[in-house]
């Protein structure tokens, strides 16, 4: 299942970021959810990510996480990491960053540039690409690549 979508500014991208957020979340915590964000620099990855974690409680701006490569967040009872790998020099580095241990159960990873990984994330169960379509507006396509993702996107 796919769902294709125009988000005019970046209110209506935090917007679909809550949405996300609500309907990921709406089953109880089960197996660790990823979910990858691709698309160039500036195409509002972060923007959404910031929607999401503020609906579930998260207060103060949200950063691509450059230098760290992952920021942890503790919201509604849930680990939720938002990961930014476009600095990653090798996917050995994945093995450092010790992000394993933020996927329990009902946990999110939110990963930009997953590309960097080269496969090593694992199956996604979104996969969400994000497109400039003329210089207000952002082209977002969500395919569900999981049943949970699956779910995920009837709930929207
Ligand atoms: N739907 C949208 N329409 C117009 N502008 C948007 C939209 N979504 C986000 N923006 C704007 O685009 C800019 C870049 O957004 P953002 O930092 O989220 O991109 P990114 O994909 O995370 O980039 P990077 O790869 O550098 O981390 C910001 O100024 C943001 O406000
Ligand atoms: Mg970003």
């Amino acid at each position: 299942m796919k769902i294709e979508f125009v988000a005019h500014g970046a209110d209506e991208m935090r917007a679909f970021g809550a949405r996300l957020a609500r309907a990921l979340l709406a089953t109880p915590a089960a197996d660790p959810l990823l979910v990858t964000l691709s698309g160039e620099l500036g195409a509002g990855k972060t923007t959404l990510v910031g929607g999401f974690l503020a609906e579930l409680g998260h207060v103060g701006p949200v950063r691509s996480p450059t230098y760290t490569l992952l920021e942890p967040y503790r919201l509604q009872g849930r680990d939720i990491t938002h990961c930014d790998l476009y600095r990653m020099r090798h996917p050995d580095e994945l093995d450092d960053l010790g992000f394993r241990d933020l996927r329990g159960a009902g946990s999110v990873l939110l990963v930009e540039w997953p590309e960097r990984a080269e496969g090593r994330l694992g199956a996604a169960d979104l996969a969400l690409k994000l497109d400039y379509a003329g210089p207000d507006a952002r082209a977002l396509a969500a395919e569900a690549c999981s049943r949970a993702g699956q779910a995920a996107l009837e709930r929207l």
